[in-house]
């Protein structure tokens, strides 16, 4: 479902201390990745701790609409029965998700080695959004596919009658292209091969070895290598849902900022493809400790404890960028209030996001009287003591980009306000209760 419904203008302003605990939902990537290998395995898998953002309830509906069973059974916990490996039937009506770049190139993945048909739409932002970059290797199986000008949605794919194993050297570390290959190369006869320049997250080859697949990686000079064993058969599993490292980044933020504040946020995947913002924070010198290091459903976990710091600007190499691919948007707020200068290298794929978020972190920073300097894949943020705030930032269907300048105006001198904060809903539908709850000032 498309986010509907009027813009909903918001405002945040320079509030007091933060304190207390921060309970983030779960993983969006881990959430997407349950539903759909749950859809694929045979019996029922059983989930808990599922984000319950609208990109996820998207993918279910769209689980339900290729015939497996999908039910909500309390708050996080979720069941579905399962098709098996090549099972899916024929969607009746158009397949729409909505805001989610991951729900429909995985979902495309999944289903372009199946003899069905499906037509795939999205919202204003969505339709925006390259996808060639999956159409292309998925038509190698194949599937036959046909889509709008620019490789765009909506996109129609009728899944591969015969599909042939596919060999596939990614041009983009992009976690989402290997995923739709390897959800493609699960019905396809042999071995499926992708190689990506650098290693992306990889909660695709966790889950799927944990649903008893052939999955063996390997680091080459060519770069980071997955080799998928094809027509495996899927068991059903239990599947506990880390929290969000990159939802747990606007709270911790917010506490790194805001002065006097001091919080927990428990529970958050430590997955260490994921974990570059708090490698670069700790380098800007921010007061974080990781607690009780523990695994629980396959993915390390930890508590942590952020404590408001003085941090100086650092620069961020290329190679550390896809580990924390989602985190730049509010890493630019952070660094605004940093010593120096922070410099992101190696971020082009920024612009192709729910928006250009190089474009709207400048325009918006900006506006609040922040100095931004960008090239087609650097963004350097110029940090100073008093950050003025004070301006409106337009958040173009962008979750990240809306709860990024939220937290901003909450240590400016004066109120930022955005345009919509409606698409905070598709990833962290209780982002202001909990925020407020900390003690921040926004809504
Ligand atoms: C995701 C991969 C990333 C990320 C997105 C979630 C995933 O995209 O930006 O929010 O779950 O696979 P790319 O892999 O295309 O960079």
């Amino acid at each position: 479902m498309s986010h509907a419904g009027d813009p909903q203008p918001m405002t945040s302003r320079p509030s007091g201390s933060l304190r207390g605990e921060a309970q983030v939902p779960g993983d969006k990537s881990v959430s997407h990745r349950a539903l759909i290998l749950g859809a694929l395995a045979v019996g029922e898998t059983r989930i808990t701790g599922l984000l319950e953002g609208q990109d996820i309830l998207d993918t279910a509906k769209a689980m339900q609409a290729f015939g497996a069973q999908v039910e909500r059974q309390g708050p996080g916990e979720w069941s579905v029965h399962g098709v098996g490996t090549g099972g899916f039937g024929e969607p009746e009506t158009a397949i729409d998700c909505g805001n989610s770049g991951t729900g429909v190139r995985l979902i495309m993945g999944a289903m372009a080695t199946t003899p069905v048909s499906a037509t795939f739409t999205g919202d204003a932002s969505l339709s925006r959004r390259p996808m060639a970059r999956v159409t292309d290797p998925l038509a190698m199986f194949g599937a036959e596919i046909t889509a709008r000008e620019g490789g765009r949605l909506p996109v129609t794919i009728r899944g591969a009658t015969d599909p042939v194993p596919v060999s596939y050297r990614s041009p983009v570390a992009s976690a989402q292209i290997k995923s739709a290959i390897l959800l493609a190369g699960l019905n396809a006869p042999g071995e499926t091969v992708v190689t990506e320049p650098e290693q992306t997250r990889d909660h695709t080859e966790r889950m799927l070895a944990g649903f008893g697949a052939q999955v063996r990686t390997e680091t080459t000079p060519e770069g980071h290598v997955v080799r998928l064993t094809g027509r495996p058969e899927l068991r059903a599993q239990s599947v506990a849902v880390p929290r969000d490292p990159s939802s747990a980044a606007f709270p911790v933020a917010a506490a790194l900022i805001v002065p006097g504040s001091e919080i927990r946020v428990p529970g958050v995947s430590r997955n260490p493809t994921r974990d570059g913002l708090y490698t670069t924070l700790q380098e800007m010198g921010a007061d974080i400790t990781f607690e009780n290091d523990r695994i629980e459903g396959g993915e390390p976990v930890a508590d942590l404890l952020i404590r408001h710091s003085r941090l100086k600007g650092v620069n961020v190499p290329a190679e550390r960028a896809s580990s924390m691919i989602d985190e730049f948007p509010i890493l630019s707020v952070i660094a605004a209030f940093a010593e120096g200068k922070t410099v992101m290298n190696g971020v082009a794929e920024l612009r192709v996001k729910e928006s250009d978020r190089i474009d709207a972190m400048a325009r918006g920073l900006e506006a609040n009287g922040v100095r931004v300097e960008e090239t087609p894949d650097s963004m350097t943020v110029h940090g100073m003591q008093k950050v003025p705030g004070g301006g409106r930032a337009a958040t173009h269907l962008d979750h990240r980009i809306a709860m990024s300048f939220l937290v901003l105006g909450l240590a400016t001198q004066a109120p930022v306000s955005i345009d919509d904060g409606g698409p905070i809903a598709t990833s962290f539908p209780d982002f202001l209760p909990l925020m407020q709850g900390l003690g921040a000032d926004l809504g």
